[in-house]
């Protein structure tokens, strides 16, 4: 039976995280038309939470965190006629229609797949964001098999499964990432660096060729001390910012020309989410042939830990809330 109140992690005016957001006991929402309920088992944080914190979205106050959900369906809405109460899903919270989001005890999915067998609630909750991410990315970048791409910052998540997604297509992919996931990023078939200072001449010792593409995915909206890697990776791409997209460096996009995808919006006639990429690839996750790794658990009211390790850039995998504790 679905409670009355949850426990939820929100905000009600726009700022800082850790001064905005709060642990606050609400109402569970009730699912609308095509959407359903779910309790949730585990909440994958993203550095977007903290950019709707500051004032990304233009969802109303109060505003839930909490994007990537793995839980149990409580409720379906008019019209869900494929999932029953009972069923395990995952998938991105919807915290545009309703005032919280994923971080809570219950949220609301409008997008879904089923929990793939042999995937757990934490492994599944790490998985949403980052494959729609990745693969809408790749699919602007226009990558083909036998063309070689560099990604920038294959230590966040995203540029995680981006190499992957890229190996898998008949790539040739060049990955630049700190210690923690180089060999595995290896052994998946990428050429690894680490990122930052002296990125081009690392690159250019390691491969003769100019990248067809690269892909940036380095962390820029975590901390105000970031420095912009695109004037080195328009150098490394033959001096083309046309080869050169990023997923959040807006600012250094600004005085590079690089692309940030909104051009694909445009030529698509608005923005389509690859939401279909998340059950092929939460299946191949099931499979141990595409992976995520979930650097850290955190109970729901110890939220601000993991704040803290996402802001210092130095998450090393998925972060994931544990509602249920
Ligand atoms: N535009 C969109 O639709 C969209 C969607 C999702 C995410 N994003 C953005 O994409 C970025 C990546 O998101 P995420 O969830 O994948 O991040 P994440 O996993 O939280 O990234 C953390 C990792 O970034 C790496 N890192 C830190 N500083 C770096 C630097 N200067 N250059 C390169 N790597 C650095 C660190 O790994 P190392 O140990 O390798 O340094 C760290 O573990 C974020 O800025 C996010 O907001 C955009």
């Amino acid at each position: 039976m679905t409670d009355a109140n949850m426990k939820s992690i929100r905000f009600h005016q726009h700022g800082e995280p850790a001064d905005v957001l709060r642990l606050e006991d609400v109402s569970v929402p009730s699912p609308g038309p095509g959407h359903v309920a779910v309790r949730v088992h585990a909440c994958g944080l993203n550095p977007a939470d903290w950019a709707i914190c500051r004032g990304m979205s233009y969802r109303g106050l109060p505003c839930g965190i909490g994007l990537d959900v793995s839980g149990v369906v409580t409720a379906v809405g008019h019209g869900v006629d494929d999932v029953a109460v009972g069923d395990e899903v995952f998938g991105p919270a919807n915290f545009m229609d309703y005032p919280t989001a994923g971080a809570s005890e219950y949220a609301i999915l409008s997008h879904w797949d089923a929990l793939p067998t042999g995937l757990s609630h934490v492994d599944a909750a790490a998985l949403p964001m980052v494959i729609e991410t990745a693969a809408r990315y790749l699919d602007w970048t226009g990558l083909r098999a036998g063309q070689t791409i560099l990604v920038n910052g294959a230590g966040t998540m995203v540029g995680f499964a981006a190499v992957q997604m890229a190996i898998a297509r008949g790539a040739r992919v060049i990955a630049t990432a700190g210690k923690t996931f180089a060999d595995v990023l290896r052994s998946f078939g990428a050429v690894v660096t680490p990122h930052g200072e002296g990125v081009i001449e690392r690159v250019r010792a390691l491969v003769s060729e100019t990248p067809d593409i690269v892909l940036d995915a380095a962390p820029a909206n975590l901390r105000p001390d970031f420095v912009s890697a695109l004037p080195d990776l328009v150098e490394i791409a033959g001096g083309d910012p046309n080869h050169v997209i990023t997923i959040a460096d807006a600012e250094g996009a600004k005085r590079t020309g690089v692309r940030t995808g909104a051009e694909s919006i445009a030529a698509e006639g608005g923005f389509k989410l690859r939401w279909d990429a998340i059950g092929t690839y939460g299946q191949m996750a099931a499979e141990g042939s595409f992976s995520i790794p979930v650097a850290q658990t955190f109970a729901l009211a110890d939220w601000r830990e993991a704040l803290g390790v996402s802001l210092a850039g130095g998450a090393q995998g998925k972060l994931i809330l544990l509602p249920r504790g």
